[in-house]
């Protein structure tokens, strides 16, 4: 059998297997991710008569790579031949050479073939070591992971689906009671904004100096943390903003636990993280991004009048450190990227801030993309999207992404079952409806043995992401009410 990593065998026409499966039956969700120009790839096939034009219009008349290439992997390619699997694999060597080289490195990775990796540029030992450790602790989303069945974890790149994110807006910080700000950020999506990039966070505008500071609000779960964690992962994958040498990922909830110790900035990214303790390295002389998310959660004095501290290796206290480095007077090299509610982001003096952004949620091509990759079940979601659609307050609500995950999750449950019951088409009868899915779960999840009546206690964990969904619950809930009271 042909060695997957050898690019010299990849021309014959069973280069492609590995193990008896073909490549890209291996490299599913890669593939559908990561290839966006897929119309090239359609013609080509069609040229070759492996595509009729029939599905050639199916494929091609869908809204983003990433359902176009689904269409054509389930429907043409997974159906078809080796032959035809070849020939798609031959087509993305010329049209995706990176990515085929990537995604070949991958199994090397993995242990099918060593050696085959080469990366595009030589990385020190400590950057691999943090960019590993991201890898293992990001591939992983709270929402997903808690509630799924048997606790899976999903992977970040599975169900990320593109947010709406804008540079600019010329009251920078907003003061507003955040759910107010769910009501206006779905009414003012196509404004004047100017949408970018998740990744293009510290690419400046035109005319514009590259920022230090950014700061990224948005409403309760609508995706900043994802989108950081995202941001984080494509770094430590390879796949973009290579040119910074460290991303050093911290929340202002773990700097809460530790905000009457004192540390130096080298002890606290040896805090946050470990795997750097008792490395060399000079900070100033590298590309460092600190991002700092949820700063709506902060219990830090956030003193901007206390005095200059440059040190990297004196300790003091956390909120010194914080403030000098946001200041520039410490690592004045480094980015910063800060989360907040909206609520919350005037914390920060507005001079300390070279640009605000904005996550506004999921525009409506992406609300059905969202379900369309969460739920394996083609069937289910498309009535799941139609149920959602079918409701204007829904959908409205469906640009919030944790909207999504408790609408999707309640529908899953609904739908699957037999007896048919009456599905929510109101947000307060989502809510309840949601409530019971997360009784149930819990209830389940920690049951001891049968013929035992008592429960053992929630875990921290659960404990906190209840509070947080009760707490989401509450504030949308008053939104409801605030929009009933407008309609009588
Ligand atoms: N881009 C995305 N693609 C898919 N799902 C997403 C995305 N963004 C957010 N979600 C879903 O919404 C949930 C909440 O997102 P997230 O934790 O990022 O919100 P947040 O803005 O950080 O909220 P908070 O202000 O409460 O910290 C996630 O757990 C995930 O289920
Ligand atoms: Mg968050």
């Amino acid at each position: 059998m042909a060695a997957m990593g050898d690019p010299e065998e990849n021309v014959s026409t069973h280069s492609y297997m590995v193990d008896g499966k073909h490549f890209v039956d291996e490299n599913q969700v890669k593939l559908i991710e990561r290839v966006k120009l897929v119309k090239p790839i359609l013609d080509h096939l069609l040229q070759k008569k492996m595509l009729g034009s029939e599905m050639y219009e199916t494929i091609a008349v869908k809204e983003t790579s990433y359902e176009q290439m689904r269409c054509l992997l389930h429907n043409v390619i997974f159906p078809g031949s080796n032959e035809v699997k070849d020939e798609f694999c031959s087509i993305l060597e010329e049209k995706e050479s990176n990515l085929m080289r990537e995604l070949r490195g991958d199994s090397a990775q993995s242990g099918e073939t060593p050696g085959a990796r080469k990366p595009d540029r030589v990385m020190t030992e400590d950057q691999n070591k943090v960019k590993i450790n991201m890898k293992k602790t990001l591939d992983i989303c709270e929402g997903h992971a808690k509630l799924s069945k048997q606790g899976k974890k999903t992977p970040v790149n599975r169900f990320y689906t593109e947010l709406y994110l804008t540079k600019g807006g010329n009251e920078g910080v907003n003061k507003e009671h955040e759910v107010r700000e769910i009501e206006t950020a779905s009414r003012t999506q196509n404004t004047q904004d100017t949408p970018i990039n998740c990744n293009d966070i510290f690419k400046p505008l035109p005319g514009q100096e590259k920022p230090r500071t950014v700061l990224t609000k948005g409403a309760a779960g609508i995706g900043k943390t994802v989108s950081v964690h995202k941001f984080s992962l494509d770094w430590a994958e390879g796949k973009a903003n290579q040119d910074l040498d460290f991303i050093f990922l911290l929340s202002f909830r773990e700097l809460n636990i530790i905000k009457d110790d004192q540390y130096s900035l080298r002890g606290l990214i040896d805090y946050f993280h470990p795997e750097m303790k008792g490395e060399n390295v000079d900070f100033e002389k590298h590309k460092v991004l600190f991002i700092f998310d949820g700063l709506d959660e902060s219990r830090l004095p956030l003193d901007f009048e206390s005095k200059k501290w440059s040190g990297v290796t004196e300790s003091t206290s956390v909120d010194m450190l914080l403030v000098n480095l946001i200041k520039g007077n410490l690592l004045p090299s480094a980015l910063l990227w800060i989360t907040s509610r909206p609520a919350a982001a005037s914390w920060i003096p507005r001079d300390w801030i070279d640009q605000v952004t904005e996550v506004r949620g999921f525009k409506d091509p992406q609300k059905e993309e969202y379900f369309r990759k969460r739920i394996t079940d083609q069937n289910l979601a498309g009535r799941m999207i139609s149920h959602v659609k079918s409701s204007r307050s829904l959908y409205i609500m469906c640009h919030i992404p944790i909207f999504c995950w408790i609408a999707a999750s309640v529908l899953e449950t609904m739908l699957g079952k037999a007896d048919s019951e009456d599905l929510p088409t109101t947000l307060t009868h989502m809510y309840t409806c949601f409530i019971l899915t997360l009784t149930t779960f819990f209830s389940q999840k920690y049951a001891t043995n049968r013929g035992r009546k008592e429960t053992q206690a929630l875990s921290e964990a659960d404990r906190k992401l209840i509070l947080k969904l009760g707490n989401w619950l509450f504030n949308n809930w008053r939104l409801e009410i605030s929009y009933s009271m407008k309609m009588i």
